[in-house]
C-alpha cells in the first residue's frame, strides 16, 4: 500500500493547491491523462473533480490514487490497453531548478517511474520548500526486493549512503523501502545508474534520466514555471 499523504501546513497547502490548480492548464481535453500520487496530487484530483468531462480517463501510480480518481467519477484505465500518454501530472519529495527530483516518501516511486516513462511531458507540481540548489536533504526512497534488503542496505554503505529500512510499508508490487540518508547528489544522473544497477534493487527514487519537463512550484502569491 501506498502510504497516506504527509499533511502539511496550511501555508504549504494552500502551495499545493496552486501548483496543482496550475497544471490543469497542460491538459489536453479529452486525453487519457496519467496521474501520480500524494497529498498534492490530491489537491491536483479535486481540481479534476471540478470539471468534469475534461479528461476521457485516467492512468494512476498507485493504490491510493486509483481510490481518489474512482471516487472523483474518472475511469482508470490500464497503461497496457495504451500505446503512450500524452501528460503526467505528478509531485516530488524534493526538485532542482534543472528540474531533477527525489520522489518515493509516500512509497510509489515505481509506478510513478513507470507513468512518467510512458508520458510524452512530465509536469511536477510543488510547494516552492521543496526547491533545492543540492538532492539528498530528504532521504532518497529505494524501492527492493524483500529478500533483497539487507544486500543492497551493504551495497548502499558501501556506497557512504545511510540506509534505513521503512519498516511496516510494503509497497503496491510487494516490495520494501529503504531511504537513503546522508547523500549529496551532486551528479544525480550517475547516482541514478549506479544505485540501479545494484541487484534486488526495483527502482531509485532519483528522476533524473527522465526529470520533468515542467515545475509548476507554488509560492505564497503565484505559481513560479520552470
Ligand atoms: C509518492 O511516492 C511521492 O513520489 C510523491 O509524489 C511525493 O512524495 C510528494 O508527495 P506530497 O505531494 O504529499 O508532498
Amino acid at each position: 500500500m501506498t502510504q497516506t499523504p504527509r499533511s502539511g501546513s496550511n501555508d504549504s497547502d494552500a502551495k499545493k493547491r496552486r501548483s496543482a490548480v496550475a497544471a490543469l492548464d497542460y491538459i489536453e481535453p479529452g486525453s487519457v491523462l496519467g496521474v501520480g500520487t500524494g497529498s498534492t496530487v490530491g489537491h491536483f484530483i479535486e481540481a479534476l473533480a471540478t470539471r468534469p468531462g475534461l479528461i476521457r480517463a485516467a492512468v494512476s501510480s498507485s493504490e491510493a490514487t486509483t481510490g481518489l480518481l474512482r471516487a472523483a467519477g474518472i475511469e482508470v484505465l490500464d497503461l497496457n490497453e495504451l500505446t503512450g500518454l500524452e501528460l503526467y501530472v505528478d509531485g516530488a519529495d524534493e526538485a532542482t531548478r534543472a528540474r531533477h527530483l527525489i520522489k518515493g516518501g509516500g512509497g510509489a516511486l515505481t509506478r510513478e517511474k513507470i507513468v512518467a516513462a510512458a508520458a510524452e511531458r512530465f509536469v511536477c507540481i510543488l510547494d516552492e520548500n521543496k526547491l533545492v540548489g543540492t538532492l539528498g536533504a530528504f532521504p532518497l526512497p529505494v524501492e527492493v526486493i524483500p529478500m533483497a534488503r539487507a544486500l543492497v542496505a551493504r551495497a548502499i554503505e558501501a556506497r557512504g549512503g545511510r540506509p534505513v529500512w521503512r519498516r511496516g510499508l510494503v509497497t503496491d508490487n510487494g516490495n520494501h523501502i529503504l531511504d537513503v540518508h546522508g547523500l549529496s547528489i551532486v551528479d544525480p544522473c550517475a547516482l541514478e545508474r549506479e544505485l540501479g544497477a545494484i541487484t534486488g534493487v526495483v527502482t531509485v527514487g532519483l528522476f533524473a534520466a527522465r526529470p520533468a519537463d515542467v515545475l509548476l512550484v507554488g509560492t505564497a502569491t503565484g505559481v513560479e514555471r520552470i
